[in-house]
């Protein structure tokens, strides 16, 4: 047994994700947000980290949450702003305060649907991006974060 600190990974929702399961379910599926947290938990198991899951229908709150992953309190964060990753600069913000390796997912291709979802504040401040696969997304998110620093982030 290694006695190496458990790899901490922060997981962020943000708003409307808390409605997965009866929220427009030909685009998010029908999984909800507890089953989808129920799945990470058991990758991060076998992956070997921890990981602590919330969602914020929010915009301040998620800023609160990311701003709590600073000072060594969490490795990496995991994130999907949902509706706020098409307009949020403070969200932006406080992952470059923060400066924890972040990666960003979601659920649908945002590619694949309207305009105004084409845009991400945070795309060139994250490590990576997953989106279109449904609730893989967050689980090929969270190895590619672990894998990322494992490579020494
Ligand atoms: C989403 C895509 C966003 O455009 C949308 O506002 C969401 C969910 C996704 O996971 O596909 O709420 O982030």
């Amino acid at each position: 047994m290694s006695d190496a600190p458990t790899v901490a990974i922060r997981v962020l929702h943000g708003p409307n994700l808390n409605l997965l399961g009866t929220r427009e379910e030909s685009i998010y599926g029908a999984l909800t947000l507890a089953a989808i947290d129920a799945r990470l938990a058991a990758l991060a198991g076998e992956l070997g980290v921890a990981v602590t899951a919330s969602q914020h229908n929010g915009e301040g709150a998620l800023v609160d949450a990311i701003q709590g992953c600073g000072g060594g309190a969490f490795a990496g964060i995991l994130i999907n702003p949902a509706a706020y990753t098409h307009t949020s600069v403070a969200i932006r913000d406080a992952l470059l305060a923060v400066a924890v390796p972040a990666v960003e997912v979601h659920l649908s291709n945002v590619y694949a649907r309207e305009a105004f979802r084409h845009h991400s504040t945070i795309a060139d401040v994250v490590v990576g991006r997953l989106m279109g696969f449904g609730p893989d997304s967050y689980l090929l998110g969270l190895r590619a974060l672990v894998g990322h620093l494992a490579r020494g982030g």
